[in-house]
């Protein structure tokens, strides 16, 4: 069952993620040369707590293993879940900064991808691409449409300018648990899937290759990183599915990318 949110519920979900968003905008303001992960890391801690929220990752449990920070910082070829360490972030590096909250037993899910200064043409492009594949998943996220239209909207994009999408890794449901119902690929066919409902809360969260769509699991049990060592985006949103327009619950009020 694909829970469905009520209006009371839909507002809780459309604070927890206003705080998500806004701890992200200040998070990314922090991304500069010389700064350790980790110091990235205990800021968004201190921001969570000042918020009055807790870290929907902390803690978070994937079998026997258990998720060790606050936000996932993932550099460069690391896809997702990268774990905060001494590593410093460098000039030419892209960050990829993902950031969930329980705000009152509400969860608000929300993450970008971050260039340090100046990247290669063929990196900025992918951030770019990566970043419209979200844009044009969000643009048919419709009550009537199929789970399938939004996958299809993203693996169009990232394939038209010759781009892999992740597959081993997958949006989902968002509300009273992180993940919930259901798994959003980030690949599909039109008209294939459930159908989207008023009320429903989808982190849409495409996840975009230069080189393989392969990934492979680090030691540390859970940074993902690309199996060729080629860079990653990944560009995140929790949005309500309404009656009329899709609600970008985690939208920042400007451009996305920065
Ligand atoms: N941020 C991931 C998502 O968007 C989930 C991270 S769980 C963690 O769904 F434990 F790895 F942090
Ligand atoms: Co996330
Ligand atoms: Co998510």
């Amino acid at each position: 069952m694909i829970p469905i949110k009520n209006a009371k519920e839909a507002e809780k979900m459309r604070q927890s993620c206003r705080v998500a968003s806004d701890i992200l905008e200040r998070v990314i303001e922090l991304i500069r040369p010389g700064i350790t992960t980790k110091e990235v890391d205990e800021a968004a801690a201190e921001m969570m707590a000042e918020a009055g929220v807790k870290s929907a990752f902390l803690g978070y449990r994937l079998g026997h293993r258990v998720y060790p920070g606050n936000i996932c910082i993932s550099l460069n070829d690391e896809v997702i879940h990268g774990i905060a360490s001494q590593r410093r972030i460098q000039y030419g590096d892209i960050v990829k900064l993902d950031i969930g909250v329980i705000r009152d037993g509400w969860v608000g899910d929300t993450a970008t991808t971050v260039p340090v200064g100046v990247v290669d043409d063929r990196v900025e492009r992918l951030l770019r691409v990566t970043e419209k594949a979200l844009e044009r998943a969000i643009s048919v996220a419709y009550e009537g449409k199929h789970l399938g239209d939004i996958g299809a909207e993203i693996e169009e994009e990232a394939t038209r300018h010759n781009l892999n999408v992740v597959r081993e890794f997958v949006g989902h449901g968002v509300g009273r648990k992180l993940h919930e119902e259901p798994q959003v690929p980030n690949y599909g066919k039109r008209n294939n899937g459930p159908r989207l409902k008023a009320g429903m809360t989808l982190a849409i969260e495409p996840m975009i290759n230069l080189g393989t769509a392969a990934v492979r699991l680090l030691d540390d049990g859970w940074t993902a990183c690309t199996a060729d060592g080629m860079p990653s985006a990944h560009f995140e949103h929790t949005v309500l599915i309404t009656k009329a327009e899709p609600e970008i619950l985690t939208w920042r009020g400007k451009t996305q990318l920065k």
